[in-house]
């Protein structure tokens, strides 16, 4: 099939409030239906890349309301400012490690992921955008102020019409999304452009096949000692996860939990931790259901999010991290050369650093947000990534990847039980109770202040900030500070900071620490991700090396800190707020 267009120069003026964040540009549906908001946003994405005349880009989303229409919104921007090729996923979408995998694999220019990621869904909720440049990852900094430049100013757009006179109708409406294969169109002035619907799945999933030993997984799969669960949340990884966890590893259909993507995620939040994936942590529990299985896991909506579950057991993402690290080169065929490094963010209990330690490879302690680990990643200086937010992920893709940490823990249960009986499954409680014997107890818990008021926020910023500047103060030169009568002293009293080792770029204001001799930390950030308001976020961590100390809860652990930072910080009055909105 063949048809042709004209290229039309739409008047348009700015829009207020357009800046790209950490992950893209994130509003209200309602926000991006108004005329002209998503084509002013897009043509001036267009207009900060390089070399797009003439290139190949993906496009693709987590399948929230609005996805599709967007999809055909943008294949006509593109088409107008030259794109010769825009590879649409199948019915247009795309989970974010596969469009990732899409980009890195096809040598493509770049790609555009629709997505709020975690965010609630439907015509009432939130939508997303974010372009990913050819590494695969998240635009950098560079990028994204062009962008936010190019929204300030922009008069103009361009838009693939059916002709002059009928700049209303879609020329491509004629391509069916959900048909795989590729539509060519030749522009007025002779201009080739095409819409390839692409397999949402086969780059992504042949990927992952090329990393893990998928017969081994299959074999474990098949013990009747071993059971799995895995909630989709209604997002998109749905049918990844049928593909992979049903059809090529033989798991049972029930084994897929939500699997079915909905525009609104079923009116959930679709994020993986305890609160928004309480069905499924009640199923892992043999306490509620006797029949438990082995182990459960999570996505979020757009499939960069993981957590991990044991029967009756959570395992934090700190410790993930570790036991993927420390159990990398044994068990994942993918890092059978073993690992030069490892990185998590600041916020991150410090258990992947032991492992590290211990192997004699790199730790990188960077800032909250994936996009800080594209450049170690790209440079051979770390293989496995993670952040307490639920992400874990690799140098396979440059984002975050859900089902890839899922595959990691399957991976790891098949190793450890390649002699075990069937009937003796070494459990993933066992193996993470082990770990903590050898390399110690990270406990780690966050707190979070949501939509808190934006000056409460702030004055919080300011009464910690001030409390390490006294401490500092008062300090009697041996570097080492007292916090409050706490007994512990306190060595390290900052807002972190990041050299970027490869490109040099300096990131300041990361976040307020404290590190006290016994390697416990606290620290408090506001979110960079939230949509209104601010929100704080309390992180506390303790180390624990005594293996009678360890079993404890975490919340019972961390109180004397979590009561001291309660305490310094002031927070309860700045805030008004007595408990926090969400405990993970
Ligand atoms: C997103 C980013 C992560 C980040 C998380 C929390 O998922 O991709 O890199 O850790 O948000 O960020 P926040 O600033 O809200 O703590
Ligand atoms: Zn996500």
């Amino acid at each position: 099939m063949a048809g042709s267009f004209t290229v039309v120069d739409v008047k348009t003026a700015p829009i207020d409030g357009q800046k790209t964040g950490t992950s893209g540009l994130r509003k209200k549906v309602a926000e991006f239906k108004k005329p002209n908001y998503l084509a002013n946003w897009v043509q001036s994405l267009f207009s900060s890349i390089d070399g797009l005349k003439g290139s190949s880009i993906a496009l693709g989303g987590d399948g929230r309301y609005w996805n599709k229409d967007a999809v055909r919104i943008i294949c006509r921007i593109a088409a107008a400012n030259g794109v010769s090729k825009v590879l649409v996923g199948q019915n247009g979408i795309l989970c974010t490690p596969a469009l990732s995998a899409i980009v890195r694999r096809r040598e493509l220019l770049g790609g555009i992921i629709l997505t709020a990621s975690h965010n609630p869904g439907g015509p009432n909720a939130d939508f997303g955008i974010k372009y990913n440049v050819s590494n695969g990852g998240p635009a950098p900094e560079s990028v994204t102020d062009k962008i936010l430049s190019n929204t300030k100013t922009i008069s103009t757009y361009g838009m693939a019409c059916v002709d002059g006179d009928n700049t209303e109708a879609d020329p491509f409406g004629s391509v069916d999304l959900a048909a795989v294969g590729a539509t060519k169109f030749t522009s007025a002035d002779g201009a080739a452009f095409t819409i390839d619907v692409v397999d949402s799945a086969a780059d992504y999933v042949e990927l992952l096949q090329s990393m893990f030993d998928f017969a081994a997984l299959k074999a474990l799969f098949a013990r009747s000692d071993f059971s799995f669960l895995f909630d989709a949340m209604s997002g998109v990884t749905g049918p990844y996860a049928q593909r992979i966890f049903v059809e090529l590893l033989g798991g049972p259909a029930e084994c897929v939990m939500r699997g079915e993507p909905l525009e609104d995620f079923g009116g959930a939040h679709p994020d993986p931790n305890l609160t928004y994936a309480a069905d499924l942590v009640a199923s892992l529990d043999p306490k509620k259901s006797p029949d438990a299985p082995a182990m459960g896991a999570a996505s979020d909506g757009d499939g960069d999010r993981n957590m991990i579950l044991g029967r009756g057991f959570f395992v934090t993402p700190s410790d993930s991290l570790a036991v993927i690290a420390a159990k990398a080169k044994a068990a994942i065929p993918f890092f059978k050369d073993g690992l030069t490094g490892v990185a998590r963010s600041m916020p991150t209990a410090s258990a992947v650093d032991h492992v590290a330690t211990k192997l004699g490879i790199s730790c990188f302690e960077t800032p909250t947000g994936w996009k800080f680990f594209g450049n170690l990643l790209d440079a051979g200086k770390a293989q496995i990534c993670g952040e307490e937010s639920f992400g874990t992920g690799a140098f396979h893709v440059r984002e975050k990847d859900g089902i890839f940490a899922v595959l990691c823990w399957l991976a790891v249960l098949a190793h450890e039980n390649a002699g075990t009986k069937d009937g003796d499954l070494i459990s993933i409680e066992s193996i993470v109770t082990d770990h903590w014997k050898v390399y110690g107890r990270n406990f780690f818990s966050r707190y979070d202040y949501e939509e808190v008021d934006s000056e409460a926020g702030a004055k919080l910023m300011a009464t910690v900030t001030k409390v390490q500047e006294d401490m500092v103060a008062a300090a009697d030169g041996s570097g080492s500070m007292t916090l409050g009568d706490f007994p512990v002293k306190v060595t390290t009293a900052d807002n972190f900071s990041y050299t970027d080792p490869i490109d040099g770029s300096v990131a300041k204001g990361q976040g307020l620490r404290f590190v006290f001799e016994d390697h416990s930390r606290l620290v408090f950030r506001l979110s960079g991700t939230g949509s209104s308001g601010a929100t704080i976020r309390l992180y506390a961590e303790q180390y624990e090396t005594d293996e009678a100390k360890q079993g404890v809860d975490a919340q019972v652990a961390l109180k004397p800190l979590i009561d001291l930072a309660l305490k310094i910080s002031n927070l309860t009055e700045i805030t008004g707020r007595s408990s926090p909105t969400v405990i993970t």
